[in-house]
């Protein structure tokens, strides 16, 4: 072969990674967005960043239990990690923690958790379930889908976060093995962009400030993944409702409210209309539809409740009107059709 020709092969050699990498961004920018893009290109270049695992146990004691089962049921890790019930969502009897597998764009399997030995996190150190819940690693060093809200989990202080392990450990064991996924090679990339590490205690938040505890219980709750709306251009307006969302029997998509505190949001609420309606799902007479999870934080205390209610007063009230008893018309500020969209 001439010189030139080794030269020609070398640079085609060298364009086809190039390439490859360029349409991967490409093709995950078509399938999600530009975030995900972004979390392709940072996986393939740097690998999934994790931390060493630690061999730090935490102490199994019942108040940790108690508080971890509470934080468990707000997080709604069942609602995921196991069979539900089509109308409630709730764990089929026997299922909570021992993992699903639905289909979603893949075939996503839902991991159980339960303390069984061989086909769930018996065998897992606490740290391997503490780093896979705030970082997204998972006990045997895989980056997790964000699918697993780890992102929002990142906030659970250092104490909050050993009662959950400590109560996933207390609950029954349940013998249920699921396939491994498998992640098309893309996807797998694009997951492993998105662990960042701790490397720092993260404290409970500071408890003189109601707003402030409310903000950490909507991390937990994940209340911002459904009632965080977007304009047109993509950027996010917090907690002005208008997602759709789809409800757990798989019915057509409602879209999530406004709860912000403009005239088109909850203005109307004070701190007990707002209890009441997470604790029965009911808005006075409207019943909500079963797409708002309130019956896993009806069982948020009254203290807990104020507090969530306090910090969504500190949100910018945002003029979005998002109104699911009406039929869904084109809505300017968001791009999207929803009920009262027409009147925006
Ligand atoms: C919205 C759905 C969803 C919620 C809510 C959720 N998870 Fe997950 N979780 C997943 C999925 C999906 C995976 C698997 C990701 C993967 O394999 O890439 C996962 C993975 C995990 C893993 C890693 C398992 C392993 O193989 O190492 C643990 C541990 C875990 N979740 C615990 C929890 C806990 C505890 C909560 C509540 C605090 C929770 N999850 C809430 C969807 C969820
Ligand atoms: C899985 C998605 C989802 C999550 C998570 C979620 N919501 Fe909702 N929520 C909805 C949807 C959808 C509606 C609208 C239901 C309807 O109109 O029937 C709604 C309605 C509500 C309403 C009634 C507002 C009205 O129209 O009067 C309140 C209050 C509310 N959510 C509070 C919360 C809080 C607080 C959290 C977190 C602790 C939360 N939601 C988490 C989906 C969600």
């Amino acid at each position: 072969m001439s010189r030139r020709w080794k030269i020609a092969v070398a640079v085609f050699l060298l364009l086809i990674p190039i390439l490859a990498f360029a349409a991967g961004t490409a093709v995950i920018y078509h399938i999600f967005d530009w975030h995900y893009a972004s979390r392709f290109v940072i996986g393939t270049v740097m690998g999934t960043r994790a931390r060493p695992l630690t061999n730090q146990q935490f102490e199994r004691t019942s108040p940790r239990i108690e508080r971890g089962k509470y934080l468990v049921e707000a997080a709604r890790c069942f609602t995921c990690h196991s069979e539900t019930d089509s109308q409630t969502d709730l764990p089929l009897p026997g299922a909570m923690g021992a993992g699903t597998v639905r289909q979603l764009l893949v075939k996503t399997t839902y991991p159980n958790i339960t303390p069984d030995w061989e086909t769930g996190a018996g065998s897992w150190t606490d740290d391997m379930l503490a780093r896979a819940i705030r970082e997204g690693v998972g006990h045997d060093g895989r980056a997790l889908i964000p699918i697993m809200p780890y992102a929002s989990f990142r906030y659970i202080s250092d104490d909050d976060l050993a009662c959950i392990v400590v109560y996933l450990r207390s609950i029954p064991p349940v013998h249920h093995l699921l396939p491994k996924m498998k992640l098309p090679l893309l996807f797998k990339l694009t997951a492993a962009g998105f662990p960042q590490p701790l490397r720092n205690p993260v404290p409970a938040p500071d408890a003189s400030d109601p707003a402030k505890l409310g903000e950490y219980l909507t991390h937990i709750g994940m209340c911002a993944s459904c009632h965080d709306g977007e304009d047109k251009q993509g950027h996010t307006l917090p907690y002005a409702g208008g997602r759709m969302i789809e409800g757990p029997n798989g019915e057509s998509k409602v879209a999530a409210s406004n709860l912000t505190s403009d005239s088109s949001g909850i203005s109307y609420y004070d701190e007990a209309l707002f209890i009441s309606t997470i604790r029965t799902g009911h808005v006075g007479a409207r019943e909500l539809n079963a797409a708002m999870p309130w019956r896993y934080f009806r069982n948020l205390n009254d203290d807990d409740l104020k507090h969530i209610f306090a910090f969504l007063r500190t949100v910018k009230p945002i003029k979005h009107r998002v109104d699911n008893t009406d039929p869904p018309t084109y809505c300017k500020v968001c791009g999207q059709r929803h009920g009262g969209g027409e009147t925006n």
